[in-house]
């Protein structure tokens, strides 16, 4: 990993939006001090979203993972022994301080900003070599991790061989990075989107992430087609042309994909609703 750098708006959407892992040097602003049982403790309220992933023996096909919100004694029997880690969505809610991190990234639409999440692991807990398939930006809070990256996964089938079969976690076997690399506390980190990375952590320690999603591409085709299908009357018909051989022509299919294409570009197709309608789909 490179050196850390100044957070420059038009060099970090030209150059590294999308495309690269890069590390920055952190805002002034940006000095939390954040307590691990406060942010533990958030997953014993009953409306809060939390998850907690254990990797006995630090064997990935043994990993368990249960959804919040916990009991005392589930976070008080964690032990050193077992490798954990545990996910709190939302964070900014309960400490609007963290707002801040939000702020620096204004320019990001606000129909994209996801929440920010606190993990907290226990000694070599992670949450397995995985990938996002967004945009996440990496802030160290308290003790040290050691992260390493791997190259993007292009293809889709690459990507599903190299899973881990399980119903709610999408973990890579046979991960590989050549380096290893840690965040400083007075740096974050910004993970493009398909990019493999695996973080480990030495001791107990806290971290926020703040992804940027974007739908995905099969539900905005869904909202798309709703959008558009409202528009033609139900009693229209395709219209064929007949020819002796008695065969139907797939320039009939052709024409309605030439319709679909002057729908969608009417000008009131208007694309934050459309992002905003395949949020709500997708529930996130
Ligand atoms: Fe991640």
């Amino acid at each position: 990993m490179n050196q850390s750098i100044d957070f420059e708006k038009s060099h970090f959407i030209k150059n590294i939006w999308n495309k690269k892992a890069q590390l920055y040097r952190r805002p002034d602003n940006w000095n939390f001090d954040l307590d691990l049982n406060e942010i533990s403790s958030i997953t014993l309220e009953e409306e809060s979203i939390s998850r907690l992933i254990k990797i006995p023996d630090n064997n990935l096909h043994n990993l368990e993972y249960t959804q919040g919100p916990f009991n005392e004694e589930e976070l008080t029997s964690l032990s050193p022994n077992i490798p954990w880690s545990i996910m709190v969505q939302n964070l900014e809610q309960y400490l609007p301080d963290l707002n801040v991190i939000k702020d620096k990234f204004n320019f990001i639409p606000e129909d994209l900003r996801e929440d920010i999440m606190g993990v907290i692991c226990g000694p070599n807990g992670s949450t397995g070599p995985h990938i996002d398939q967004y945009s996440v930006f990496i802030i160290p809070i308290s003790g040290k991790k050691t992260w390493s990256l791997e190259s993007k996964i292009n293809s889709v089938e690459e990507f599903n061989n190299r899973l881990i079969p399980h119903d709610d976690l999408k973990i890579l076997r046979n991960f590989k990075s050549n380096t290893t690399f840690t965040i400083g506390l007075d740096e974050f980190l910004y993970i493009p989107p398909g990019l493999a990375h695996h973080a480990v952590s030495d001791e107990l320690s806290l971290s926020l992430s703040y992804g940027v999603k974007t739908p995905r591409v099969q539900i905005i085709l869904d909202v798309l087609y709703t959008k558009v299908i409202e528009r033609i009357h139900e009693d229209e018909r395709l219209k064929v042309s007949l020819n002796k051989d008695g065969i139907l022509n797939f320039k009939e299919i052709n024409e309605v994909s030439r319709l679909l294409e002057v729908l969608l570009n009417q000008n009131n197709m208007n694309i934050d609703e459309v992002i905003k309608e395949a949020r709500l789909w997708e529930g996130y």
